[in-house]
């Protein structure tokens, strides 16, 4: 579409300078300014007059009714008409057709990929569970939001660095460590795996401060002797360390499970206990540079000039805290990688933090601070209690995933029980629904987990999605090699769906500038509708007439491409058979 708006936007360009334009509008401009109407009888793109009316000192209907002329004769234009001030253009269906398809023929697997990316890298910042807690829905939208971020700056040629930011220091590991020696054991934890080290950990907290509900009292001390193992791990001690290492064994294990099952994989597991030797460079030089501020012991940074509360560095017994660690590991990852861009993937609920130190590093005098980037995002709650587990009021995500690929096993089991691959089906078509489904809001939207409807096959859903890139398949595999050497354009559905399919590089492009996945689920579902659409109306493999049947195949191969290349962006699996 881009090539076509570009050809429309020069000569509307050369219009406007016969308009007598006393500066002329550049091509830029005007592709920017060319608008998708609202609905197709107003055609296919709009330039809306109003904005030229003052430059050009004419009213906007004249405007929109001089214009019409200079696009007739071009060829990928059917029809140019002026309406209320808008320059309402049709696209030629056989021009479309001819076009799109071949450059999506051509392109193949990089159809939709640009070229922003070039030469840039890009750290992406993700997922980053803390150890020994659960790994529960509030990551979610870090883990898929992230790895999106990566497939599409991928896709956009930049090479990418997917960070897991494990949470694996900090007093936990105290507690945890006193849990395990008081109430664990070897076989228990071999067995149990992180199930029991979780369960160790919320017995322990409700241990410390008590659980009125459940009538225990509170028992400071085991805080204090945590916080005292937690010291010992500080210093090295050769029992605790060997603990500590085998609890993040553990758990990693288990997080690898749900990253398989999503198709994550990472470049790199560094975690907060990387950065314990290199805070103290940073602390010295916030602190030469005048920067830090003694606050009731603690030293901090002040950020009220920015309206911002101040930037903890250090506690009063010297210890480092979250902001400090971050701030190490942007030095540390800038010098590493030399990154063009640094994004970091947490709930909205992290944004002063990250609001705050981004500007200690500004303070700092590092010119790369803008190039840092938090992406937000909102809340999610679940329906009913029918998910909660054993580790209290927390929906583990592998219990969600487990939940959703049991449900469409049963699914499938009624409207294909002969499929082959039943078991790793059902795993891409539920862990998809999840996916999907967290993924078709913005993402700074708070959300409420429905299980029914993100399992809907016949809704708005993953499964209907992967059920759509399924039936191209089945109409390829039906086509063998027809291919087509004069495409012949003959329903409006055919239009529609190549316009749409015509959309992929611009829809890509927005994605990335706007950090927003669900632009490219939305895209999927409107190519998913204008496909069905023209399952439904128009015979493919049963028309009449060779070259509408093989412009059709034709078609369906441009679909099953582009549908092909866009699952992978939002992590979701594509299965030729469901
Ligand atoms: N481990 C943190 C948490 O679960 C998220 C880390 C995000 N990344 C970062 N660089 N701060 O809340």
């Amino acid at each position: 579409m881009l090539t076509m708006k570009k050809m429309i936007a020069e000569k509307l360009s050369e219009g406007i300078a016969a308009l007598g334009a006393p500066s002329t509008l550049g091509v830029n401009e005007l592709i920017a300014m060319l608008e998708y109407p609202p609905d197709e009888g107003m055609g296919d793109l709009a330039l809306p007059c109003f904005k030229l009316s003052r430059t050009l000192r004419r009213a906007p209907v004249q405007i929109a009714a001089a214009l019409c002329d200079c696009l007739t004769e071009l060829a990928p234009v059917e029809k140019a008409e002026a309406v209320n001030g808008y320059l309402n253009i049709t696209l030629s269906g056989q021009y479309l057709l001819e076009h799109v398809l071949a450059d999506i023929a051509a392109k193949g697997e990089r159809y939709g990929a640009t070229d922003e990316g070039k030469g840039k890298t890009v750290v992406l910042d993700y997922s980053s569970p803390n150890v020994a807690k659960p790994f529960h829905i509030g990551h979610l939208g870090t883990t898929v939001i992230g790895h999106s971020l990566k497939k599409l700056h991928e896709f956009a040629g930049y090479q990418c660095i997917g960070i897991n930011y494990l949470g694996d220091w900090g007093t936990q590991f105290g507690k945890l460590i006193v849990a395990y020696k008081k109430w664990g054991n070897k076989e228990m934890i071999e067995q149990g795996g992180i199930d029991k080290l979780v369960e160790l950990y919320v017995k322990i907290n409700n241990a410390i401060s008590g659980n009125e509900e459940k009538g225990i009292p509170a028992d400071p001390a085991l805080g204090d002797e945590s916080r005292a193992e937690f010291h010992k791990l500080e210093l090295g001690d050769e029992e605790n360390l060997a603990l500590w290492r085998w609890f993040i064994d553990i758990s990693l294990e288990e997080y690898q499970k749900t990253y398989k099952q999503l198709g994550i994989e990472f470049d790199s597991y560094k975690g907060e206990s990387f950065y314990t030797d290199k805070m103290p460079a940073q602390v010295q030089k916030l602190r030469d540079m005048g920067l830090l501020k003694i606050d009731d012991g603690a030293s901090i940074v002040d950020l009220e000039p920015y309206n911002m509360p101040p930037c903890l560095i250090l506690k009063r017994d010297g210890s480092t805290l979250y902001p400090t660690r971050d701030i190490a590991a942007a030095v540390y990852r800038k010098s590493e990688y030399n990154f063009d861009k640094a994004i970091y993937v947490t709930s909205a609920g992290q944004s002063l933090h990250f609001a705050q130190w981004f500007k200690v590093v500004e303070l700092m005098g590092y010119d790369w601070h803008d190039q840092l980037v938090h992406v937000p995002y909102g809340t999610v709650s679940i329906n009913g209690a029918k998910l909660a587990t054993r580790t209290g009021n927390v929906v583990l995500l592998k219990d969600l995933f487990a939940a959703a690929i049991e449900e469409v096993s049963r699914i499938m089991e009624e409207k294909n029980p002969d499929l082959e691959n039943k078991a790793e089906v059902a795993e891409a078509v539920g862990v998809g629904a999840i996916v999907f489904y967290y993924l078709s809001n913005s993402r700074i939207k708070d959300i409420n987990f429905v299980m029914e409807d993100a399992l809907n096959f016949d809704g708005n859903t993953g499964p209907y999605a992967q059920y759509t890139y399924a039936r191209t398949c089945a109409v390829l595999r039906k086509a063998g090699d027809i291919t087509c050497d004069n495409l012949t354009y003959t329903t409006p559905e055919e239009a529609t769906l190549v316009k749409a399919l015509a959309r992929f590089p611009e829809t890509v492009e927005k994605a990335i500038a706007d950090y927003e996945p669900s632009v490219i689920t939305r895209y999927i579902l409107d190519v998913a509708a204008a496909f069905n659409r023209f399952y439904h109306n128009c015979p493919i493999i049963n028309a009449d007439d060779a070259a509408v049947r093989a412009t059709r195949v034709e078609i369906t191969r441009a679909v099953n491409r582009v549908l092909g290349n866009a699952f992978p962006l939002i992590c979701m699996r594509t299965m030729e058979k469901i």
